[in-house]
């Protein structure tokens, strides 16, 4: 038998709010493989994310295969927009959802990790968040803010992860980003520069793959993953429509499964992908490879 292991290893799981997106599957099947887990969750969804476990809503999804329950060995509050708290606009810091959350920063983050584990602790990163306040805008209709916003909260917040918490990564580490097609292919609708910020992500982890493999020894990958109604998705609105069109067209006709990409996560950070660094892994029924809709005999005639 070939195992995933990560009994022993720590991860840190940025951008989980509830049990409905990849973050949660992905710290899930990283506990299925043995390794405790933290996240890092967004302050606007921290006390909704709080109240529903502490109510006990998530307890259908937190059951793990052995028995038990999947258990977050801490949760912190992250924006990950802001790298330190000098960044922060005085009228954020006051918000009510932020006041009392402490330092939400990306320092933050690394600070308390190093308090309450001591360095090195960290054996794989996870970067499971993003955002585009004009993701329904054409980019002919995007603003030079809202484009620089999506880059801003979903590209550049990886580089400053991989800059903070790689001096906490021990030997053999692994980071990990979730990309998605928009960044190579058009996809109608996926707008406000945040096809730009995807694409920006996966260059980012070819080039961060490089340096934190000589700084620290850490490997960078990402997964481009498939259509899936997430919370964020469903808010950009037309998720239903590209999960069916995927569904009808990709080699695998299935919709993909969070579960799905929680595996492939869990490879891609284990020790098994020793040798796998700076790559994107398509986890999307293999959509990616196809170059005309299934039935185009039917649609040529
Ligand atoms: N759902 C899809 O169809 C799909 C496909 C490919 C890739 N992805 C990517 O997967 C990742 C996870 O998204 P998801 O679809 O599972 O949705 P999700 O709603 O589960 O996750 C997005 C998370 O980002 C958090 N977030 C937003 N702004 C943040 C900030 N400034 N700082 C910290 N956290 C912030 C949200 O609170 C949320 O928890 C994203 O990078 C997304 O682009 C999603």
């Amino acid at each position: 038998m070939l195992p995933i292991d990560l009994s022993g290893k720590r991860a840190l799981v940025a951008g989980v709010a509830d049990d409905g997106g990849f973050g949660f599957a992905i710290a899930k099947a990283l506990a299925e493989a043995g390794a405790s887990v933290a996240v890092g969750t967004w302050p606007p969804a921290l006390s909704i994310f709080e109240t529903l476990l502490r109510r006990g809503k998530l307890d259908e999804s937190r059951a793990l295969s052995g028995g038990g329950l999947l258990d977050f060995e801490r949760i912190y509050p992250l924006d990950a927009e802001y790298d330190r708290l000098d960044d922060v606009p005085s009228s954020l810091r006051e918000h009510k959802r932020y006041r009392d959350r402490g330092d939400f920063t990306v320092d933050g983050l690394a600070n308390a990790l190093e308090t309450d584990f001591g360095a090195p602790c960290l054996d794989v990163v996870v970067h499971s968040l993003a955002n585009g306040p004009e993701v329904k805008n054409p980019l002919l209709e995007t603003s030079r803010a809202g484009y620089l916003a999506a880059v801003g909260a979903s590209a550049y917040s990886l580089t400053s992860l991989v800059q903070r918490l790689g001096p906490l990564m021990r030997p053999g580490g692994a980071f990990l980003a979730l990309t998605y097609l928009a960044a190579e292919r058009v996809v109608p609708g996926y707008g406000g520069g945040m096809s730009s910020a995807k694409a920006a992500l996966e260059s980012d982890t070819r080039q961060l793959a490089f340096e934190a493999g000589r700084k620290w020894g850490a490997r960078v990958n990402a997964i481009s993953a498939g259509p899936y109604a997430s919370r964020a998705a469903s808010a950009i609105g037309f998720i239903s429509t590209m999960i069916t069109y995927c569904e009808q067209n990709a080699p695998l006709p299935e919709r993909i499964a969070a579960v799905e990409v929680g595996h492939a996560a869990a490879f891609l950070c284990s020790p098994l992908a020793s040798g796998i660094t700076g790559t994107v892994l398509h986890v999307d029924k293999g959509f990616h490879a196809m170059g005309t809709p299934a039935d185009v005999a039917a649609i040529v005639g």
